[in-house]
């Protein structure tokens, strides 16, 4: 049993295999946090929850409890206007125009398993014993509102999914205006707080910083949940690293306009919270509706930021990825947007694609600028129907052509968006977001159709589902290049204008539920300019995602590093591209660009036929080792070795599960001169296994390697990586 409820002392006790999470019914019926952090076996005595008191110039809640004050007290789910001043978990206007409310404990029920998420993306058990949900239903005394808050605890996988339901319960409208998924109020604040931010081309850089009083926080308003910030936070102990100590995480199950943060009060508390943003928000329910929030998944670690990120890696791969790729090895691909931009026609094509197939690629990746008329980005997004100018004989005779080379085919779309110079925009200049009277704000030269419409949902759907039938595709890279301006729907009510991003969200899922189920046998990649939406809610429909426009060998240290902090190494894809590189005019060995990119999901990204013979045998040869390693890179165990914030060098390394086999790999920024002799130490290997480096027949102790380890490699000149795969004897 993963969920205990101890009646006589109204007491929740949440349990993993090695955490623990609790909270009880106070006084006044109000839901205290207890706890969060490593398992104990049973919560001992009250007293050792003792509360803060109520201070001066707390209000006294509950005139018949005296020293009870919400100011005060660590809560569950928060109110705002009730006598706590901390930033609420959510808020309503109610008909009467009021905002204040508060919660009281009203029922609650444990059910075996895990009950979906109506329309949204969520982690879920494949069998009713991989977990079990604590449901508690909390009212406003003085008013129609009901909010049921939602636990489910994955014992295994040591993780506990958070959401709330909002009820109106009564008889006139209200407005939700604050809707978070989850919060938690912590009793110290001797925490750093760790987030993942940059931009276009450097996403998810890790920033850690200590915490203040007062509110710190990162969120998005770009209507995705974007380049700059990523939909996750933790908070780690002051001696937490890498490998030890007390770490917190939490991530949003979103794709779409966020918060997370933390807000540290009078008494050094912080509150942790994660949800949609509530800027720009509202959501009005109607008597009897109900609004559900996206689902937060809070992790808990006593073994640093990396023992967090391999119980993410887990869950995420395993319970929130779905589909029939889920557990398969994912192709080694070419894709030919560096190789050819918008310039290519079936010739250049098919010649790439037959140089991928000698050298043992599986997958051909045909992207932007099949369709239309598109031949550079002005144009024609909306209008899926090949360009017979560069592919006469239409998408099916290519793709056959292809598979005859034996290769899979794949294909690009940008199904969100739409050119004003395009058929779509000229039929349905309405379809887009926009707002009566206001300039349409173009990015690309392009607008962002309305996906809170049922048309124009559907007509994606069919759009995309035409194309896929017309040919034997295997593959789609769904890539999305905007963020939102002027948000507003032409089919919704003034009272409504505000629902507009979060409705865009829905119908994005439910356009990706129709297609991914129409068509299980395609794997799907997501993009958004890279990784403009690498988030858990697009995992959840497509089990991997381009990580970064760019394909930089050094910049990629920081940005896979930095998305491995939350998101497996299955969904990270990775390809070689050529050097000067395009985004920063860097020359990296094909060696390095190798070796991180087969760090990921792997592929190739130039054009293959200008490569000399000697270049092809090192791609052959790349293509071949990872063939070998892929199950382990992509389902392994990943361990951050060196942090390319901290120093000149980056590693890593994967584990079987079995931690019979590893990988690592090392990376070098800039040469050296005349530097130390050095080492750098393995982990996660089982230190009673003796490991065969590279199968030269030298043989190291787990425990050599973990404790003594490896001597850091001499290169010459920049750039320098090497590779090594240990093997148990
Ligand atoms: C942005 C993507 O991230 C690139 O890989 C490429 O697909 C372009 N869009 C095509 O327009």
């Amino acid at each position: 049993m993963a969920v205990h409820y101890d009646a006589s002392r109204r007491l929740f006790h949440l349990q993993t295999n090695d955490t623990s999470y609790a909270m009880c019914i106070v006084q006044g019926g109000y839901l205290a946090h207890l706890y969060w952090g490593a398992r104990v076996r049973g919560l001992g005595p009250d007293r050792f929850f003792a509360f803060q008191p109520l201070v001066s110039f707390s209000p006294a809640t509950v005139p018949e409890v005296p020293g009870l004050s919400l100011d005060v007290l660590p809560q569950e789910y928060p109110g705002y206007g009730t006598s706590d001043f901390r930033h609420p978990a959510y808020q309503v206007r109610f008909a009467d125009g009021s905002t204040a409310s508060e919660l009281v404990y009203a029922g609650h029920r444990i059910v075996p398993g895990k009950p979906k998420l109506p329309g949204l993306p969520a982690t879920y058990v494949e069998s009713d014993d991989e977990a079990e949900t604590l449901e508690i239903t909390m009212r406003d005394p003085a008013r129609d509102l009901e909010i049921v808050l939602s636990y489910t605890v994955f014992e295994k996988w040591n993780a506990i999914a958070r959401s709330a339901r909002i009820v109106n319960t009564g008889k006139q409208p209200i407005e939700v205006l604050r809707a978070l998924s989850m919060s938690v109020d912590f009793p110290h604040d001797r925490y750093d707080l760790l987030q993942l931010s940059g931009a276009w081309a450097r996403e998810r850089y890790v920033h850690r910083r200590p915490l203040v009083p007062g509110m710190q926080a990162v969120e998005s308003r770009r209507g995705a949940s974007s380049h700059v910030q990523n939909p996750f936070v933790a908070l780690l102990a002051k001696d937490a690293d890498e490998d030890r100590g007390d770490v917190y995480g939490v991530s949003l199950v979103y794709s779409g306009n966020f918060t997370a943060g933390v807000e540290v009060d009078q008494f050094h508390s912080p509150r942790l919270f994660i949800g949609i943003n509530p800027f720009d928000f509202g959501w009005r329910l109607e008597p009897g509706e109900s609004f559900q929030t996206p689902e937060a998944v809070l992790v808990y670690s006593s073994e640093g930021l990396g023992g967090m990120s391999r119980k993410y890696h887990d869950l995420y791969r395993s319970r929130l990825c779905r589909g029939v790729h889920r557990d398969r090895e994912r192709p080694v691909l070419m894709n030919n947007w560096e190789a050819t931009y918008f310039n290519f026609n079936a010739e250049k094509i098919e010649a790439i694609a037959r140089t991928a197939a000698e050298l043992g690629i599986e997958l051909f990746v045909l992207d932007d600028g099949w369709f239309g008329r598109r031949d550079s980005d002005n144009s024609s997004l909306g209008d899926w129907v090949v360009d017979r100018r560069k592919l006469p004989d239409g998408l099916d005779a290519l793709a056959r052509r292809i598979n005859g080379l034996g290769l899979k085919f794949g294909l690009w779309f940008e199904p969100e968006m739409v050119s004003p110079d395009s058929e779509l925009y000229r039929r349905h200049p309405d379809w887009c977001l926009h707002i009566e009277g206001r300039r349409r704000t173009e990015a690309r030269q392009q607008l962002v159709l309305d996906l809170s419409r049922e048309d124009v949902q559907d007509y994606i759907v069919k759009a995309v589902s035409d194309v896929l039938s017309s040919a034997p595709i295997a593959y789609v890279k769904w890539d999305m290049n905007r963020n939102m301006t002027e948000i507003g729907s032409a089919l919704l009510p003034p009272e409504r204008q505000r629902e507009t991003a979060h409705r865009y969200m829905l119908g994005l899922y439910r356009v990706l539920e129709r297609i991914t189920t129409a068509f299980p046998h395609v794997l799907f990649e997501s993009c958004s300019g890279g990784g403009g939406r690498f988030d858990p809610g697009m995992l959840y429909y497509m089990p991997q995602t381009w990580t970064s426009d760019n394909t930089d060998a050094i910049s990629r240290l920081k940005i896979q590093y930095g998305t491995s902090i939350v998101y497996p190494v299955s969904a990270m894809g990775a390809h070689v591209s050529a050097v000067p590189n395009h985004q920063v005019g860097r020359v990296t060995p094909l060696e390095t660009r190798g070796h991180v990119a087969l760090s990921g999901n792997f592929g190739y990204e130039l054009d293959l036929t200008k490569f000399t013979d000697a270049e092809k045998e090192i791609v052959k040869a790349q293509v071949g080792l990872y063939k070998e390693i892929r199950r382990l890179v992509q389902f392994g165990d990943f361990y951050r070795l060196l942090s390319p914030f901290e120093g000149n060098a980056a590693a890593w390394m994967f584990v079987s599960k079995d931690k019979r086999e590893a990988f690592v790999v090392y990376v070098e920024m800039l040469k050296q001169p005349y530097a130390p002799k050095d080492r750098f130490r393995l982990k996660g290997l089982d230190p009673d296994l003796d490991y065969e480096l590279d199968g030269d027949g030298i043989v190291y102790g787990g425990d050599e390697l973990m404790n003594i380890g490896l001597p850091v490699p001499q290169f010459r000149g920049d750039f320098g990586s090497r590779a090594y795969r240990l093997r148990a004897r």
